[in-house]
This record gives structure tokens, sequence and C-alpha cells, in this order.
């Protein structure tokens, strides 16, 4: 197998994830990591790997076919658009960006260079994801209803040391619940509308430490979810679905899918339905679907591979992870405002 040169911006907490596969992974050649700190230049150093200072000399040095661009939200814009002016492909991180306006530039650059820009919402790629939305497309479900998602740990004191994170912005909403909107619009399609409430009780930071969020699809499920980083509780996808290993994996579920023919929940992808009759007085049946472990950090960089040679499709296009930034945002706003919140068509 050739090797495709490809980049990585930002030597942080999730670009060394990226690093890791793809000095792993067959089919790799990674000529360049951009980082300007000295912890990213020692990084690089240790993995062999050339540093450069800033990505436009690294763009202009080696040429990378793809870049990964792994750096604070603000940045991604300026950073994934210069990417692609300049011939390569974009892997970015999420959320695509800070704002719908820089999430537009990310689209419209791709579209302009006629490159392929996709974005890290890795839980789309982890088999387990994979496998609800094979059985939901199916019909296993029948026609979808309702579904209820908890996204409820305690974060460890240590964590709001740093002062961004105990302000606006900095909260589970935008950190964390964008990857479970995103996920629930892979799996049921997309959002109309949002209510939102969010409380600081607990923590008293300016920032959200809890909320609870209803959701309106556009195909006329409804759904709640439930946030809280101040909740000693295991539901969430992070302990449920083991994705990283940083978290201790809990055998329980967070995600509840409901459809007129079925229920499916995530990730231990118990299935419920009826095989005689239809009604709450007839058996139900329960099937589990052996878990599908997989890395989908590693599925994520084969897939970007054969993204860049035009082998497969993007399965989180920069446009749709555009979609999820926008619910996300309106969820922010539908809080503050304490109103309904429509998304555009
Ligand atoms: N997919 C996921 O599950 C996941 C998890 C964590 C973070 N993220 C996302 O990844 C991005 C980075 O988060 P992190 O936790 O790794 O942050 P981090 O602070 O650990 O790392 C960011 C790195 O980017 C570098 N950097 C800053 N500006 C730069 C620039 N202009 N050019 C090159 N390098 C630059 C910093 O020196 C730092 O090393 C964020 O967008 C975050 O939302 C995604």
């Amino acid at each position: 197998m050739d090797s495709i040169p490809i980049g990585v911006i930002g030597a942080g907490l999730i670009g060394r994830t990226h690093i890791d596969r793809a000095l792993k992974q067959p089919g790799f050649d990674l000529v360049g990591i951009a980082d300007p700190s000295d912890e990213g230049r020692r990084f690089a150093q240790s993995v062999n790997v050339k540093w450069f200072a800033d990505h436009d000399a690294m763009l202009g040095s080696v040429k990378p076919r793809g870049v990964i661009v792994a750096t604070p939200n603000k940045t991604h814009a300026d950073i994934a658009v210069q990417c692609l002016q300049r011939g390569a492909a974009v892997l970015v991180e999420k959320p695509i960006a800070d704002t719908l306006d820089d999430a537009r530039r990310i689209c419209d650059a791709a579209a302009a260079a006629k490159l392929p820009a996709m974005v890290g919402h890795q839980r789309r790629q982890n088999p387990i994801t994979q496998r609800a939305k094979q059985m939901i497309a199916a019909g296993s479900l029948g026609r979808p209803v309702c579904l209820t998602a908890m996204v409820t740990w305690r974060k460890p004191a240590e964590y709001f040391e740093t002062a961004w994170r105990r302000e606006k912005g900095g909260g589970p909403i935008l950190i964390n619940l964008i990857h479970d909107v995103d996920q629930l619009r892979y799996l049921f399609g997309d959002i109309a509308s949002v209510q939102a409430m969010t409380s600081n009780a607990v923590r008293g930071f300016e920032v959200e430490d809890t909320a609870v969020i209803l959701l309106r699809f556009r195909n006329g499920a409804l759904g709640t979810v439930t946030v809280s980083d101040t909740a000693t509780a295991p539901w969430n996808w992070d302990l449920a679905a083991g994705e990283a290993e940083r978290f201790p994996r809990q055998d329980v579920n967070s995600h509840f899918l409901s459809g007129t023919e079925g229920s499916l929940t995530l990730p231990r992808l118990d299935y419920w339905h009826y095989r005689e009759g239809k009604g709450w007085h007839d058996e139900l049946t329960e099937e589990r679907t052996a878990l599908h472990f997989g890395d989908p950090f590693a599925e994520q960089m084969r897939h970007f591979r054969a993204v860049i040679e035009g082998a497969e499709e993007p399965v989180c296009p920069a446009e749709d992870a555009m979609r999820s930034l926008e619910a996300t945002l309106a969820v922010v706003e539908a809080a503050r405002s304490g109103k309904e919140v429509t998304l555009s068509q």
C-alpha cells in the first residue's frame, strides 16, 4: 500500500491521539507536526516526526495531501481554510468551529478547492453507532418516535482549575453535548427545534453544570437529553462505550431510542420488539447484539485516507458538522432566552 503524506496541526490531547493512530496504521506517512509550543516540539521530536512552528511552514515544506486540525476551536476556520487553499484535504476536530460563520467558511473553502473536509465526530465511526444506524435504516425501530439520552458524569475538581472551563462556553453543552447532538442527528435525522434549561446551582461557576434539553426532530420524533458534569453517575457515552482508554468502562446504557416497531439502547444494543401481537399486554422480546468493540479514532484515520483518495464519502462532512454546531448553539440560545429555538431548514 502506498503511503499518503499527512500532517497534524496541534499536538495536544487529541492531536496526540491522531498522531498515535497515524503512526500505528499502515498507509500513512506522517510528514509533519505543527505546534508552536515547546511541548509540541518536544513531542514531535519524541516520535521522530518533522516539527514546524506553524502550519504555514508545514504546508509549504512537506506538502501533505491531508491535514488533521487539532487546535483550539477558535483557530479551526483560519487553519482549515488555509490548508484547503493549499491543496490539502482536512479532518477538523469537533466542533467544526466556534461560530456558524466560521463553519460556513470551511465548507465554502472545501467546495472552492474541490477537496473533502470532514469533522472528528468520531462516535459516528464507532461500530456500535454504525450497527445502530444499520438497524434503524433497515426499519427495526419502525417510525422514530422518541429518545432519551443521558450525559451525566462528575468531572473532578482539577478539571476546573483551567479558567475557561468555568466561564461561558466552557461547559458541558459546547464541549460534550455536541457529540451527543451529532450522534442523535446521525441516528434520528435532523433537528427542527430545541428547548432547554440550564443550572449552575452546584458548582456556582458562570458556566452551566447541568442542563435539560428537549429536541424536536424534523421527522416528528421528540427527544430529551439530560446533561450534568456534577452528578455522580455512570450514564454517559464516554463511560458506557469505552471509546477512550482514559475513561473506565461501565456496563450500562446511556441512550434509549424508540420507534413504532421497536426500541434500541446504546451502547449495549439491547433491542426490544414484539414477535407476536403489538400492544402492552403482549410479550416483549429482548435481543442483545454482541457488543462491537472498535477504536473509532483508528477507523476515522482509515476513513480519512479513503476519503482523500476518493474511495469513500465522508461519514461526517463539514456541512453536516455545521448542522450539529447549529443545533448545539441553539441549545445555548434556548436556555438563555427560555424560548423554543427553531433551526434553519
Ligand atoms: N473528538 C474528541 O473526542 C475530542 C476530544 C478532545 C478535544 N477535541 C477537540 O480537539 C481540539 C483540541 O483540543 P485538545 O483538548 O487537544 O486541546 P489541547 O490544549 O490539549 O491542545 C491544543 C494544541 O494546539 C496547539 N496550538 C494552539 N494554537 C495553535 C496553532 N495556531 N497552530 C498549531 N498548534 C496550535 C497548542 O500548543 C496545543 O498543543 C479542540 O477543538 C477540541 O474541542 C476533540
